[in-house]
């Protein structure tokens, strides 16, 4: 086991499993549209470019810079944009790609900020949901994986920054932060 590991939660196999399911999904619910894919960096992006390759309809994809985390295991509630679309949405049909549905506070933000710039649909799709640890209630319109209140490295999603590029979604270890 990789150190800062302390066991596989999610193998790749199976993520990759749930991504081409959720892909049928959406493939099927915006049949015959253009899909303007959002992506929330930075770590959405393992998700999102697993998810676009699997997707039949025109597809345009832009990201927006999000966080509610700063470098430790902890929300702070406020959510900062660092980096905003470069697209109108305006008239658009959006999904908004994000990795994991936490406490809730960034996807409340951002569709807030998005709904206001009038998209022909807003939906959210988020690799893994945490439903212990939610604070703001929210419909979720593509979930891969519900999980348990474990802190997640892998697959996209970062410690202190590292570890995103492990293929496999994983549980930090303890030793990484007491
Ligand atoms: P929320 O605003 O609390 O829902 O948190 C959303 C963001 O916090 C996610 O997009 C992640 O970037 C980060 N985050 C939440 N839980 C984890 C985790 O277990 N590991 C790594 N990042 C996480
Ligand atoms: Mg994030």
């Amino acid at each position: 086991m990789q150190n800062g590991v302390e066991r596989v939660l999610i193998s790749k196999e199976d993520v990759q499993k749930r991504v081409k399911e959720l892909a049928a999904e959406i493939n099927k619910e915006y049949a015959g549209k253009k899909l303007t894919l959002v992506c929330i960096l930075t770590g959405a992006i393992v998700f999102a470019v697993d998810l676009m390759r699997e997707l039949t309809m025109e597809v345009e994809v832009d990201f927006m810079k999000a966080s509610s985390y700063g470098s430790s295991t902890c929300s702070s509630g406020g959510v900062q944009i660092f980096q905003d679309l470069k697209t109108n949405i305006n008239g658009k049909h959006v999904l908004v790609v994000d990795d994991i549905y936490d406490t809730g506070f960034t996807l409340s933000r951002v569709k807030t900020i998005l709904e206001d710039r009038n998209p022909a649909s807003l939906k959210i799709a988020a690799c893994l949901s945490k439903p212990e640890r939610r604070i703001v209630d929210m419909k979720i319109d593509y979930i891969g994986f519900e999980i348990p209140d474990v802190f997640i490295i892998g697959y996209g999603l970062d410690y202190s920054g590292k570890y995103r590029n492990l293929p496999d979604v994983c549980v930090l270890a303890e030793s990484e932060y007491k």
